[in-house]
């Protein structure tokens, strides 16, 4: 599955935006929120996810990159989240976290920082829906692909298939035509793309790209 990040998207023209990625057959909007605290850097927040929602059916995949997300997830939920997913090196207890995510209906991820262990997801495999695997440092779009990452993809995706659990792989950061191919080899089953599909020409044929150079 392809999650088009908004991040890199024309914001004064959002709602053109989003038909844009429902009319390129992509599934997934993957909406990055960012505090300033826990990343270097400001994004967007509850008001436009609210907006975003009343006019798409599209999948919100939402990457909290905040200090406190147990204190915000239920409100995200309430603005329309499907997925929500929080960093494991952010301030909340963890397992509390999934809990409440879980409690208010949407799906639950776990993210990851490159420099974080893949291991460090596994006492809490049972409390997800998804797995996000930061392929960059968190906080700005279209940085390189750190191949360091896919070591982690690889383990954390065999740790899944081992458990027999239904889990998806997220990876987020540099993901592109010539890097997709790399991830899912690896395990990803799911891309998060900006800058590549929002600068394509066409962002159909750049989704399809993305998703043709697996195995
Ligand atoms: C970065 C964000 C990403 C970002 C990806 O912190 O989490 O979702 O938008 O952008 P690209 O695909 O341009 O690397
Ligand atoms: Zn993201």
């Amino acid at each position: 599955m392809v999650s088009a990040s908004v991040l890199s998207a024309d914001m004064l023209n959002l709602k053109e935006e989003i038909k844009r990625i429902e009319t390129s057959g992509i599934e997934m909007l993957h909406f990055d929120v960012m505090d300033g605290i826990f990343v270097d850097n400001i994004s967007y927040g509850l008001p436009v996810l609210e907006q975003v929602r009343k006019t798409t059916n599209l999948i919100l995949d939402v990457h909290l990159m905040i200090t406190d997300p147990l204190r915000y997830v239920n409100r995200f939920a309430e603005c329309g989240a499907d997925y929500i997913s929080f960093h494991i090196e952010s301030e909340s207890d963890t397992s509390e976290t999934l809990r409440t995510i879980r409690k208010s209906g949407v799906k639950t991820a776990l993210a990851i920082k490159p420099a974080t262990p893949a291991e460090a997801v596994f006492e809490y495999l049972d409390q997800l829906d998804m797995v996000l695997v930061m392929t960059v440092e968190p906080g700005f779009g279209g940085q390189s692909f750190i191949p360091e990452t896919v070591e982690k993809i690889r383990i954390i995706r065999k740790k899944i298939n081992s458990m027999e659990l239904d889990i998806r792989v997220e990876v987020d950061g540099g993901i592109n035509d010539s890097t997709s191919g790399i991830v899912l080899n690896a395990g990803a089953d799911t891309l998060v793309s900006g800058s590549y599909l929002f600068k394509s020409e066409n962002m159909g044929e750049a989704a399809r790209k993305l998703r043709c150079l697996g195995i």
